[in-house]
């Protein structure tokens, strides 16, 4: 999976086949490299807050929709996709924090590592919800 790897690449390569997922998941993967590009640019914590903030507003609601499509439809893994959002989330706190803290974070470590645990999640979890969701065997 070269292309995770490449800036930019958002979600375009980790298509779910549920047309609202995959919208959600590019709009994500937009604010997300959006992010990218200001850290590249080595943007002050007066950009990178807002930046960051925004991706993780855009991250509960789409986590929202989706644990209201794993409820509707009864998925069995529910529990487990969920206790995965929670982290994310919990973690992308624990960043937003040290981002506008002290400036004794390293943004870009810190961000590839959050960034890294989000693309998993597409590809462990959100694919097997969008299996499940299409009726894949
Ligand atoms: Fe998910
Ligand atoms: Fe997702």
């Amino acid at each position: 999976m070269d292309h995770l790897d490449q800036p930019g690449s958002g979600a375009s390569g980790l298509l779910l086949g549920h047309s609202e997922i995959d919208r959600q998941h590019a709009e994500l993967f937009s604010l997300i490299d959006r992010f990218s590009a200001l850290l590249n640019r080595q943007a002050g914590v007066e950009a990178l807050v807002p930046a960051f903030q925004l991706v993780l507003s855009h991250l509960q609601r789409h986590f929202d929709y989706e644990v209201r499509l794993m409820l509707a439809a009864d998925y069995p893994d529910r529990e487990r996709h969920q206790k995965d959002h929670e982290r994310l989330l919990s973690e992308g706190a624990e960043m937003l924090r040290l981002l506008g803290g002290t400036g004794t974070a390293e943004p870009k470590k810190l961000y590839e590592w959050w960034r890294g645990w989000a693309l998993m999640h597409v590809i462990r979890e959100d694919q097997q919800l969008g299996d499940f969701l299409r009726g894949a065997p």
